[in-house]
This record gives C-alpha cells, structure tokens and sequence, in this order.
C-alpha cells in the first residue's frame, strides 16, 4: 500500500499566516505542521508518499523534507495545478503512483496519534472498498463531513457540511481506497464550492455497501482557523509535555 499526503490549497483562512507560506509549513508547537502527517504514515508502516502541494510552495517542502529519509520514508513530490480543485482532485494526482496498488491518503493539516498500522493491514488483505475515519465532536460538526452510523457500526450517510448533521461524527481527513478510486473520482462532478468532493467519492464505496468507517480517539484539523490552529498548538505542547507525544 503506498500513501499520499494533500498540502496544497490556498489557505485563505488563515491569511495572513499563509500569504507567502504554505498553511501545511506553519508551526504546531515543536515542528512544522506537515511532519505530524509524516509521522503518521511512517507508524503505518507506509514506505513510499507522494506529498501534493501547490506550484507555488513545492521546492518548500523539498527542500525542508528532501528524499524523506528522515521519516523512514521515501518521499515523491507532485504539483495540484489548481490549488482549490477539491481534495478528490489532489488525490487524482496519484494514479500513476500508486501503480494499482492501494492507498492511504492523508490531509497535510490533520494531527492525530491514532496508530493506522493494523487498520492498513487488515485493508491490504480486503479485495475491494474504502475507509474512512471518524470522531465524535464535542462541538457541532456541520463545518465538516457529517457520518451517520448504526449501532454495528456500518455507515448510513455522510453528508458535506450539512445544515442539519445527522450525527455528531466528524469525518476526519484519513482515508483508505481501493486501486478503483480513480475510476470513481472520473465519475465527480464539482460540487456548489466548485470542488470535486472527497465526501461524493466516499459515497460511491457506500453505495456499493463496501465502505467502513473507523472511530479515532483525538484529532485536530489544525488548518481551518486561527482558534484550531491555537488549540492544536496547545494540545499538542499539552500531549509532549506528558510523553504521549514525542
Ligand atoms: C474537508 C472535507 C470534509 C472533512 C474535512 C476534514 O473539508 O471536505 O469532509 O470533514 O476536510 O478535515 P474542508 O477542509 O475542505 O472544508
């Protein structure tokens, strides 16, 4: 199974943090953001990632995260041309890398512990489908992918930012795919925000009734706004500082 990272986008939110730096390249307490993703994919044992960015920012992360060494990892780089084309759009881009094998994609800004090295395991074996992963929200979860799922755990819905959140899921930016995810993401049409939507591809594998969706126990979509980017700083100086973070 090969992975892939999504740093690209423009960041408006966060501007002017991101007006001449990549969001992806900002602190989080000790380390650039982009690291934590990094971090992920070596624990999940992934070897080779191709990181998307931008055309703007891609010698950035070259030249900070070079061959990728550093993280046990052999690292690709490739450019998203159209920055807000949607994260299916990003992932589009690894279809020749992934070369019909399987792929965990990972959004640039998502910091979690969760260890996906079993999850990944269990998925190399499977003949088809896709994961998703999902936490329960303290607070409202309608600024996100919204999952609905039933008491065995299967997936009901998932809707994008819905006015009315079937549930308080979350869906989180960790995704697993099978090799027929380019095919479906050929089938996208933009959605209202002009993007082709990682929620509309999720539904394809839902339809077919092959997609399973992970509870995870802390993340942070470090990325949105000036407060959750302050409130990733603060968790993880919190989760060092007591060891569970390194
Ligand atoms: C995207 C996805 C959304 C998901 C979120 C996780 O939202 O569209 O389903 O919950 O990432 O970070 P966006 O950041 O594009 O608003």
């Amino acid at each position: 199974m090969k992975g892939t990272i999504l740093a690209g986008g423009l960041a408006t939110r966060l501007r002017p943090l991101t007006s001449v730096t990549n969001k992806h390249l900002l602190p989080v307490y000790n380390k650039p953001m982009i690291f934590y993703v990094l971090e992920a994919m070596q624990r999940a044992g992934i070897k080779q990632v191709l990181l998307t960015s931008s055309p703007d920012h891609n010698g950035d992360f070259a030249n900070l995260l070079k061959t990728g060494d550093e993280f046990g990892l052999r690292l690709y780089y490739a450019v998203q041309q159209n920055p807000t084309g949607g994260i299916a759009d990003g992932i589009a881009l690894a279809e020749e890398f992934a070369g019909g094998e399987k792929l965990l994609v990972l959004l640039g800004d998502n910091i979690f512990n969760f260890n996906l090295r079993n999850t990944v395991s269990e998925f190399e074996k499977k003949e088809k489908g896709a994961v998703v992963f999902g936490i329960e929200m303290d607070t409202d979860s309608k600024q996100y992918g919204v999952v609905e799922i039933n008491d065995d755990g299967k997936v009901l819905s998932i809707e994008e930012k819905p006015e009315k959140p079937k549930s308080r899921i979350a869906q989180t930016g960790i995704y697993m795919y099978d090799h027929r995810v380019f095919d479906f993401i050929r089938k996208l049409k933009p959605s209202a925000r002009k993007q082709l939507e990682v929620t509309d591809l999720n539904n394809f594998y839902l339809q077919e009734g092959t997609l399973e969706c992970k509870i995870i126990d802390w993340w942070i979509d470090a990325g949105t706004s000036y407060d959750e980017l302050l409130r990733a700083n603060m968790m993880v100086a919190k989760k060092v500082q007591e060891g569970e973070l390194k």
